[in-house]
């Protein structure tokens, strides 16, 4: 089989940061109880001029450059956003623009939180089928746009941007047997939407509503789910969850992917974590951790890599790739 195989990982996150302290001067909490409840320290956010194709644009060029690639060689664009700079047309075109990258396919993704597991395996359809040649899958969000700023138990969890990977058949001089995007498992229940939603949108109420969150509920259906799609995916590979040499997850909170990790026997050693610095940036969450790890060198060609997500549907999902 023709595997496609990540070959540049790129991230941008908004200068602005924003601090548990900050918070703490609009809604009634403190850094104590952020950290302690869910890791985050502080969390990035966009300028108000700054839309997400631009977050996204600047991780694309990076992870283009990582790969040595250019726009010109982009034959497929797939963003993961639930904050779109419009309604239409789709970010991932607003980006095919702004890169300069030719004519070709571009469209998004609308899974919340597990967005960019959906989007690779989305583009791992393309690419593996021989529809597409150089992928862009971004994970690109600007979540504080969503945020009621009156409702402490929310507004203190998200933050803003973007992640991404170029996707190439894994084939032709220099292809390495077993690289690649190997497994996946996605998951939907849409029973459970009003754990987590937006309470606006086009064809309703006309406007773009306010992240609700049922927290404690959610924290509830996290770990077992992840889990069972986190067993899946790596049957769906052929390996052992053990295998793995790095976990990278969702950074939706560090007592949930601490929660995972202890469930799937997963040393913690393995884990990374980048939620005190980023919170949750949703769709971007991964790719920024990828991105994180590759920079920092822990990462490196050749290693198993295991991603999972969960968010709004609810959604969730795991992938296994070898980098
Ligand atoms: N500061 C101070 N107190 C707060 C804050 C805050 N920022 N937020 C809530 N509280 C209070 C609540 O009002 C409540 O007070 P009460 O007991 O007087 O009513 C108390 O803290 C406990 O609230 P819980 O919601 O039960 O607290 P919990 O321990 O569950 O922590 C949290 C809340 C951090 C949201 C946690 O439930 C969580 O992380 N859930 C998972 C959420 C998640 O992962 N979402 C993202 C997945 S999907 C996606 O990424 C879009």
């Amino acid at each position: 089989v023709l595997r496609s195989v990540v070959t540049g990982v790129g991230g941008y996150l908004p200068e602005r940061i924003v601090t548990n302290d900050d918070l703490a001067k609009i809604v009634e909490t403190s850094d104590e109880w952020i950290r302690e409840r869910t890791g985050i320290r502080q969390r990035r956010q966009a300028e108000d001029d700054q839309p997400v194709s631009d977050l996204a644009v600047e991780a694309a060029r990076r992870a283009l450059a990582a790969a040595g690639r250019s726009p010109d060689d982009v034959d497929l664009i797939v963003v993961a956003t639930t904050t779109p700079d419009l309604t239409f047309p789709a970010t991932a075109a607003i980006v095919q623009r702004k890169l300069g990258a030719p004519v070709g396919i571009a469209f998004d993704v609308q899974a919340v939180c597990s967005g960019f597991v959906y989007a690779l395996s989305v583009a791992d359809g393309f690419v593996a089928r021989r529809r597409a040649k150089c992928a862009l899958v971004i994970g690109a969000e600007c979540m504080t746009r969503l945020m009621d700023w009156t409702d402490r138990g929310t507004c203190v969890l998200f933050g803003d941007g973007a992640g991404a990977v170029v996707l190439e058949p894994g084939e032709g001089e220099g292809a390495v047997a077993d690289r690649g995007l190997l497994g996946f498992a996605l998951r939907a229940d849409g029973t459970k939407q009003d754990l987590l939603y937006v309470d606006g949108g086009v064809s309703t109420t006309r406007t773009t509503g306010y992240l609700r969150m049922q927290g404690n509920q959610v924290f509830r259906h996290a770990v077992v789910n992840i889990s069972e799609a986190v067993v899946a995916a790596a049957a769906d590979a052929g390996v052992e969850v053990s295998a793995v040499d790095w976990f990278i997850p969702h950074q939706a909170n560090q007592r949930i992917l601490e929660g995972v990790a202890r469930r799937l026997g997963i040393d913690e050693t393995k884990v990374i974590s980048t939620v005190a610095e980023h919170a949750n940036t949703s769709a971007a969450s991964i790719p920024l951790a990828l991105d994180q790890g590759v920079q920092d060198g822990r990462i490196k060609p050749g290693q198993l890599l295991l991603l999972e997500a969960m968010g709004g549907g609810l959604t969730w999902g795991a992938c296994v790739l070898r980098l």
